[in-house]
């Protein structure tokens, strides 16, 4: 039992190493450290006089609403007297279209609550640390110390730049490396301006980089250009938006309240679901603003790291656990601003392929590939999307595994603005039902 529960655990560490998102340099970092006892969360929040407890959490049991098939068009009520359309847009991940879920007045009225409220920049996926310096002094320290940093010495070699092994590096090696190892989006001609820069034109043949000429350059220049461009402009972040949190609690704004009711009825979810809830996160995207492809809920198993949202005990690694996304179009977008599921139902790609960390392929980044995605749906004011990032764990009807088709995204704005809200409903593992979700104030 012991042994059984210690293999699982490491093969989980292992998986979430393997994995690449937006996020993957952090949580590449984050989990290759030894994981801890099965038993240690397990002990936590089990007595009912602690706060955290979760006096309901044998209640909860998760469904997932039958999608029946593609297409597949149902009417629901889910306030007396309004009807709505909901459609079945893909089965993997289980996903649904709702036209006209939200109102004009309650769209108008959720963005003027979200100004009111302020909004900061987005920063998920994006070191803030990556660079503040000045690139001039920054290149002549480099100049100084060609010693990479310890995490960074891995680009020392020249097999990880040279994917397609023709012991050249090309721009789109560049590219790639750009992408996978700095979540950083080139576009060639700044490839050949980083060329320019660094002085590394002239060695170059046919506009790549040989490994005789690798080896003699100073390789932290390259990675220190490069920190400096992901910093120094915005569209080339994984994320760039805006946003803002509204509370939805018993005490919120009565708009927010029942939409919260609609939802409950629409996911069928036991209350206590709803209302450990995160907040409705409102995001505002200016032409450029984007979000690339990523996950909304975290790819890792066992009871080692808690959720988020139960993580009372403010360990330092916590996973994202959100059973289900509700995306709400706030406004019409003049062009661009799609979301994009990049491999829903689709049957020539696995997720597993793209995630490769070797795959050429650009599906991350949507600027380029919004319209290759098997599942692109544009912004119409009022219309609510709605999916399962997770499975349900069919021994305790709780939150399972991650459905890794349900890889997302935002598409560029190229005219006009775009706001969007997001609910999202998460939901405790078959470790953690009595533990109480941080968002939920009922009482
Ligand atoms: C050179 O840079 C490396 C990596 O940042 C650092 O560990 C080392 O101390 C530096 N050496 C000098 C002489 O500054
Ligand atoms: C996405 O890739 C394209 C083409 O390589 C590039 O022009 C664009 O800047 C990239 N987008 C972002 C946001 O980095
Ligand atoms: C799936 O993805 C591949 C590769 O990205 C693409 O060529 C194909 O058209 C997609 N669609 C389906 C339905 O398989
Ligand atoms: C990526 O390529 C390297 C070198 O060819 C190989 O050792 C490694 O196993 C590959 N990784 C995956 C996940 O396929």
């Amino acid at each position: 039992m012991v042994s059984r529960g210690c293999f699982v655990v490491l093969f989980h560490c292992l998986i979430s190493l393997s994995w690449t998102s937006e996020n993957s340099e952090h949580k590449a970092k984050k989990y290759t450290r030894p994981c801890y006892n099965e038993d240690e969360l397990l002990n936590l929040c089990t007595d009912p006089i602690e706060t955290c407890h979760e006096e309901r959490g044998d209640e909860i049991k998760l469904v997932r609403i039958d999608g029946v098939k593609k297409g597949h068009v149902r009417w629901v009520e889910l306030e007396e007297g309004r009807k709505h359309q909901m459609i079945t847009r893909a089965l993997k991940p289980l996903l649904f279209e709702i036209p006209e879920f939200l109102s004009e007045e309650e769209c108008d009225h959720i963005i003027k609550l979200a100004k009111e409220n302020g909004l900061a920049m987005s920063i998920a996926g994006f070191d803030m640390k990556a660079y503040e310096g000045d690139l001039d002094e920054d290149m002549a320290e480099a100049d100084g110390n060609w010693t990479l940093d310890h995490d960074e010495k891995f680009a020392g070699q020249f097999s990880i730049w040279d994917v397609n092994k023709d012991s050249f590096i090309d721009a789109d090696e560049v590219k790639h490396f750009a992408r996978k190892r700095k979540l950083l989006y080139m576009r060639d001609d700044e490839v050949s301006a980083m060329y320019e820069r660094l002085q590394l034109s002239k060695i170059l043949e046919d506009g790549k980089l040989s490994r005789q000429a690798f080896a003699k350059i100073n390789i932290k220049k390259i990675l220190w250009y490069m920190d400096f461009l992901k910093e120094k402009s915005p569209q080339h972040r994984p994320r760039f938006s805006e946003q803002t949190w509204l509370r939805q609690d018993k005490n919120s704004d009565p708009v927010l309240r029942r939409l919260l009711e609609r939802i409950t009825k629409l996911t069928q979810l036991p209350e206590i679901v709803i209302q450990g809830g995160e907040w409705m996160q409102v995001v505002q995207y200016q032409p450029f603003g984007h979000y690339h492809g990523h996950l909304d809920s975290n790819p890792i198993e066992g009871p080692t790291v808690p959720c988020c949202h139960q993580n009372h005990f403010r360990k330092s690694d916590c996973r994202v656990c959100r059973f289900i996304t509700i995306l709400y179009y706030l406004n019409d977008v003049e062009e661009g601003g799609e979301t994009a599921f990049l491999i829903a139902d689709n049957t020539t790609i696995t997720p597993q392929e793209l995630e490769n960390p070797n795959a050429t392929t650009d599906e991350f980044n949507l600027s380029v590939n919004c319209h290759m995605a098997n599942l692109v749906i544009p912004p119409r004011k009022g219309t609510a999307i709605m999916w399962y990032n997770n499975f349900i764990d069919p021994d305790s009807g709780l939150l399972g595994s991650v459905d890794r088709y349900s890889l997302h995204g935002g598409c560029d704005v190229i005219k006009g603005e775009k706001w969007v809200a997001n609910n999202w409903l998460t939901a405790p593992t078959k470790y953690s039902r009595h533990i109480r979700s941080l968002y939920d104030v009922s009482g």
